[in-house]
């Protein structure tokens, strides 16, 4: 089956599975067609600003209210792993990629939370999470607790949600609102990859400013599928995250049953290759944040509560700068991950699907063999090929899991032994 979508970022959109279904002019009117009932799914508070309200009219075979009480979901140990109380060192930590999960593995049981910060009930802060998984799930899931960003590393991903089908591969990603539900299935066997799961304040494009009305992710190039739904009268296990564990229940007929939707809160894919790169034509670098391709504010302005910035195949041509990424210390915490190729600022250490984390202050930077080879090589106009880096910019520092910091690279701060003292005249 082919997929359709509509391009554009948080438009409103209406489509039906089904002709006539979609009701005209009113969003619950007494009697939908079919027998349908009328849902709405709110993204935002009901009182949200207007170019901030979020939220779709679903029209679905039967109502999400109609369900049995959730019970504890024992089987996964590492998504949702709760928080780590114990005081937290504030060094610099990597992961190699996760191996792959043992067969039979759906994407539920695969995630594994690495990073998070804040308590999801404060509806603040954004987790990152990794998953290897190798089989179709077969049960359906729902995030009460964020809207969740998937960034394939390797193999491709179908995502059958309430509101449509998305079909994504490594190179492209694709957003799942909150409490939007759906199963993951695996076209080639097995994938793995990242999730961004943010509790906070709707993923939204940049301001431009000065750059203008046009650069970085433009919003005709975000694509979100038509309705599509499932008619299927049989067992299906719900599991649902909710403040920041897993609990689960069995409906008697899939829930993946919206036959028509209208709205301008629904999931959606993007590109990564259609995103917009824009740096200097003279000299230095304009901060990371010039990358950005989604963020979510928090009430501070200018603070962001997560930041989805990426770091793609670009021509680097600044004259007398050093052109990787500088030496620094940042209020915001960064978690990066590589979905393919190398990072300019790393010479070996950092693999696709490892990750890093240089939380609130820590010193980070080039390298020591890619701070030489950058301080020497001829600035000639030169071009990052092949490469996709991605970071996770957040004002919460991070807060490792448990299984995180008992599986972190032992030597990650070796990456800065031994650089050569300035010499004073
Ligand atoms: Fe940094």
């Amino acid at each position: 089956m082919t997929t359709s979508y509509i391009p554009g970022f948080g438009n409103h959109i209406a489509t039906e599975a089904v002709p006539g279904a979609l009701p005209i002019g009113r969003n619950s009117p007494q009697r939908p067609a079919y027998g349908l009932y009328a849902e709405q799914l709110s993204g935002t508070a009901f009182t949200a600003p207007r170019h901030e309200n979020r939220r779709s009219w679903l029209y679905r075979l039967r109502p999400t209210a109609e369900h049995p009480p959730y019970e504890p979901y024992e089987a996964a140990v590492r998504f949702a792993a709760g928080s780590h109380d114990a005081p937290l060192p504030p060094n610099r930590l990597r992961w190699d990629p996760a191996p792959m999960t043992p067969p039979g593995t759906d994407w539920i049981d695969g995630m594994t939370t690495m990073l998070v910060n804040r308590d999801p009930a404060d509806l603040e802060g954004v987790a990152v999470n990794v998953y290897a998984c190798n089989r179709n799930m077969e049960r359906v899931f729902v995030d009460a607790d964020g809207e969740l960003v998937f960034l394939p590393q390797s193999g491709r991903l179908t995502i059958l949600t309430e509101l449509g089908r998305i079909d994504i591969a490594p190179g492209q990603i694709a957003l799942v609102p909150r409490g939007v539900r759906f199963r993951v299935e695996l076209p080639d066997g097995e994938a793995a990859g990242y999730v961004a799961e943010n509790h906070g304040s709707l993923f939204r494009l940049p301001d431009l400013g000065p750059i203008g009305a046009n650069g970085l992710g433009n919003p005709r190039d975000f694509e979100t599928p038509v309705a599509w739904f499932e008619d299927r009268d049989e067992p299906t296990q719900v599991v649902q995250k909710f403040l920041g564990s897993l609990w689960t229940m069995t409906l008697d007929h899939s829930p993946l049953d919206v036959v028509a939707w209208h709205g301008n809160l629904a999931p959606w894919r993007y590109d990564l290759s259609r995103f917009n790169t824009i740096n200097t034509v003279s000299f230095d670098h304009p901060d990371p944040s010039i990358f950005t391709l989604l963020t979510s504010p928090s009430d501070v302005p200018g603070r962001a509560n997560a930041d989805l910035v990426l770091f793609p195949p670009r021509w680097m041509v600044a004259e007398d700068t050093f052109r990787p990424p500088w030496f620094h210390r940042n209020v915001m915490s960064e978690a990066m991950g590589l979905i393919t190729g190398a990072y300019d600022a790393k010479a070996e250490g950092f693999r696709p699907g490892g990750l890093s984390l240089h939380n609130l202050m820590a010193g980070h930077g080039p390298d020591l063999a890619s701070w030489q080879g950058a301080s020497h090589a001829a600035l000639n106009p030169h071009r990052i090929e092949g490469t996709m880096a991605f970071m996770v910019e957040s004002c919460w520092p991070y807060r490792p899991t448990a299984h995180a910091l008992a599986h972190a690279q032992l030597d990650y701060d070796a990456v800065w032994k031994d650089f050569p003292k300035a010499k004073l005249p």
